[in-house]
């Protein structure tokens, strides 16, 4: 495989609004429309429409949604021998997308609370044999980390975003988190005092993980990695590089002990969209991230073809029923 996803299934039910209301306050909506969503889900899907080789290792539930899920990712080509069914609900993901395409989620974990550290070791070579393997946090996250452990090379997206336990943050190649997910991590003061995404992404990896992803909508994205993974070998000046040993390895450098010191930061466009629903976007990103690393790409190289994936995402309604496919690129 190139890509296997270890992660979540959900029924997103969208309703548009005009604004959301306040609490107490009752607002008039769109009907309803239900989308096939979850951001593990909607990772597998965004590859396998590009054409990865891709499989999902998941859990839905045994209610109305569940098989409807599960028969739809198999007709984007996901493999699904590992989605497991739970007794009981599926994922669902409250959305609200307002007047300006930005949307709103609360996200019912149903099946994927269930999806265990046990259920990696069950599938094997499944995940220890992919290219890449691909993560998030809609599941419980010993099971990430148990996912990120076994993986050859771990993408992992930050989202939603909660605390990562150090050795899961350790085992990131890349850590993918966009500016909400990027401040939360870095805590509120350093947020405060770091808001410009290279500062940003420098100061994340300084966190331990092997490189890092920040996405930031129109502008792109931000790629930050340790000296020696950089194709030019370029060292920017304002991450601490004369700490570094003779032949630029430090002792201890950033918080991981033994790696180079400082960063390669490198800057990758996004084409100009009309945004309708951004619903996904990130989560095509990742997908179409982790397909292009598992092909060969340098980071910055998969980055920059993920923002052409995730631009193309928010030009229509809901996440993966809005993924491009590769001929559209
Ligand atoms: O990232 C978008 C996704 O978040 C939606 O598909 C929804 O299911 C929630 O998981
Ligand atoms: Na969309």
């Amino acid at each position: 495989m190139d890509v296997v996803v270890v992660g979540s299934v959900n029924a997103d039910l969208v309703v548009r609004v005009g604004r959301r209301p306040a609490p107490g306050e009752t607002v008039m909506g769109s009907d309803l429309d239900t989308f096939p969503g979850g951001k593990g889900a909607n990772q597998a899907v965004a590859a396998a429409r590009l054409g990865a080789d891709v499989a999902l290792l998941a859990r839905t539930g045994t209610d109305q949604y569940g098989a409807r899920l599960v028969e739809g990712l198999a007709a984007e080509g996901v493999g699904v021998e590992h989605v497991m069914e739970t007794e009981g609900a599926s994922g669902v993901a409250l959305i609200t997308v307002d007047a300006e395409g930005d949307n709103s989620i609360i996200v019912s974990p149903g099946a994927n609370a269930r999806l265990t550290p046990a259920d990696v070791t069950a599938a094997g070579d499944l995940v220890s044999g992919a290219a890449v393997v691909s993560l998030m946090l809609e599941i419980p996250l010993d099971t990430v980390t148990a996912a990120a452990r076994a993986a050859r090379r771990a993408v992992l997206n930050a989202s939603p975003p909660r605390e990562l336990p150090g050795e899961l943050l350790s085992l990131a190649d890349p850590l993918v988190v966009n500016e909400h997910e990027a401040a939360f991590l870095l805590g509120a003061a350093s947020a405060d005092a770091v808001s410009e995404p290279a500062a940003m992404a420098r100061a994340l990896l300084a966190l331990g993980p092997r490189s890092v992803v920040i996405t930031l909508g129109a502008d792109g994205a931000v790629v930050a990695e340790p000296p020696t993974a950089g194709p030019s070998g370029f060292v920017d000046a304002a991450a601490g590089v004369p700490e570094a040993a003779p032949g630029g390895v430090a002792a201890q450098g950033n918080g991981a002990p033994g790696r180079p010191e400082g960063a390669v930061v490198t800057v990758v466009p996004s084409p100009v969209v009309d945004v309708v629903d951004t619903t996904g976007a990130g989560d095509a990103f990742t997908g179409a991230l982790a397909w292009r690393l598992a092909l060969g790409d340098t980071l910055p190289e998969a980055a920059g073809f993920a923002a052409k994936v995730g631009a193309a995402a928010v030009r229509r309604e809901g996440a993966q029923s809005s993924y491009p496919r590769g001929e559209e690129l």
